[in-house]
């Protein structure tokens, strides 16, 4: 466990980032991300249209340093939403590329974010059974999900090879970062959550267990991916449910990766019950509380989101060292280019 920094107050939403686990660097212009979120601008077999390319040519007028491409469907089985984009097969490609293009040309650092949402998607989308690690409905607050079909061995490495796959083509269409969505109740994160993975294979049984499939994935993709591009991961901090997932899990689980050279950094939000703002936090910046912890007990940079709005708060935030970029999601989505000139002028 490492001890906490003390204050750095010359860190701001403007300080540079230089990531430091790349072969080649990769810098990011400012602390600023736009997380992943969702444009249902998609075509029906989840191309990008104009509208999409149109949406982030827009969020990337916010001047963020990074912005993320919403989470995106790595095979037709794990989507979730009927105009959800999807990187599913290399026809996506042309579309895909020309969003990395706008971001890139506003100057960011282009990132998508993959996803199978597994028991969290229903089978009118997908015309088949929900594939999961276990036979559990995804516990949620709001709706009732379909109890998924335990996947198969042979299902395991199929499922393996889409996200593989999916990072490759990432790279072709020139994101710098690919992130794996392991939160929020999401496909990986149903393999983490001692909630929702009950198997007594060698992809359930205990932390490690529970931990295989993202291990593996990600050892798959750094073994065929370029050196150029950057691994994330977006993990719950916690899961705020009884039973779920617990800070020092996901701690283990980051020390895990990090000694293995897996990821290059970490985007914490949160589990099973979705990213709103849990019961009893307040104010800006709900969920940096858990990325704090998280970035005390790892070396890796840390992007901390939840309601932030303000360049103040990112200012704070940074200066406290409770994280390393801070996520601004709804409130770019609301008006991009006013909220730069009011934080990033
Ligand atoms: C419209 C919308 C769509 C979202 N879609 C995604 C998504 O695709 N992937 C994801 O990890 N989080 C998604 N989120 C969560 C955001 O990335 C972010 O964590 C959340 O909005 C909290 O940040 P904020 O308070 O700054 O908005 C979405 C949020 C919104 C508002």
């Amino acid at each position: 466990m490492k001890t906490q920094s003390p204050p750095n107050n010359s860190l701001s939403r403007r300080t540079p980032y230089h990531f430091k686990h790349q072969v080649q660097p990769l810098t990011a212009v400012n602390r600023v991300v736009v997380p992943p979120m969702a444009s249902a601008t998609a075509d029906s077999h989840g191309f990008v249209t104009t509208a999409t390319v149109a949406h982030y040519r827009r969020l990337a007028e916010s001047g963020a340093g990074i912005v993320f491409v919403e989470y995106s469907y790595v095979h037709s089985s794990g989507r979730s939403e009927a105009q959800q984009l999807a990187i599913d097969s290399d026809n996506k490609l042309p579309g895909l590329s020309e969003i990395a293009r706008a971001i890139h040309a506003a100057g960011a650092r282009a990132g998508i974010q993959l996803v199978h949402a597994g028991g969290k998607s229903t089978t009118e989308l997908t015309s088949g059974p929900l594939l999961a690690p276990s036979p559990i409905a995804v516990p949620a607050k709001d709706r009732a999900f379909e109890v998924p079909a335990e996947m198969s061995t042979e299902q395991v490495a199929l499922y393996q090879k889409w996200f593989v796959e999916s990072a490759g083509r990432a790279e072709r269409a020139g994101f710098d970062i690919v992130e794996l969505h392991a939160a929020h109740g999401y496909g990986l994160n149903q393999w983490l959550s001692p909630l929702t993975n009950q198997r007594s294979d060698r992809y359930g049984d205990g932390h490690q267990g529970r931990a295989r499939m993202l291990v593996e994935i990600l050892g798959q993709i750094r073994a065929t991916c370029g050196v150029g591009q950057l691994l994330a991961v977006r993990l719950p901090g916690q899961e705020h449910s009884h039973g779920g997932l617990s800070p020092s899990d996901v701690a283990g689980l980051v020390r895990e990766l990090e000694h293995a050279r897996l990821v290059d950094l970490i985007d914490v939000s949160s589990g099973l019950g979705g990213w709103r703002r849990p019961e009893g936090r307040v104010g800006e910046g709900y969920l940096v509380p858990d990325a704090a912890k998280l970035k005390r007990t790892t070396a890796l940079p840390v992007i901390g989101v939840g309601g932030i709005e303000s360049g103040e708060y990112i200012d704070h935030a940074l200066s406290q060292g409770w994280l390393d970029f801070a996520a601004i999601g709804r409130a770019i989505l609301k008006d991009p280019a006013a909220w730069r000139a009011g934080v990033l002028p």
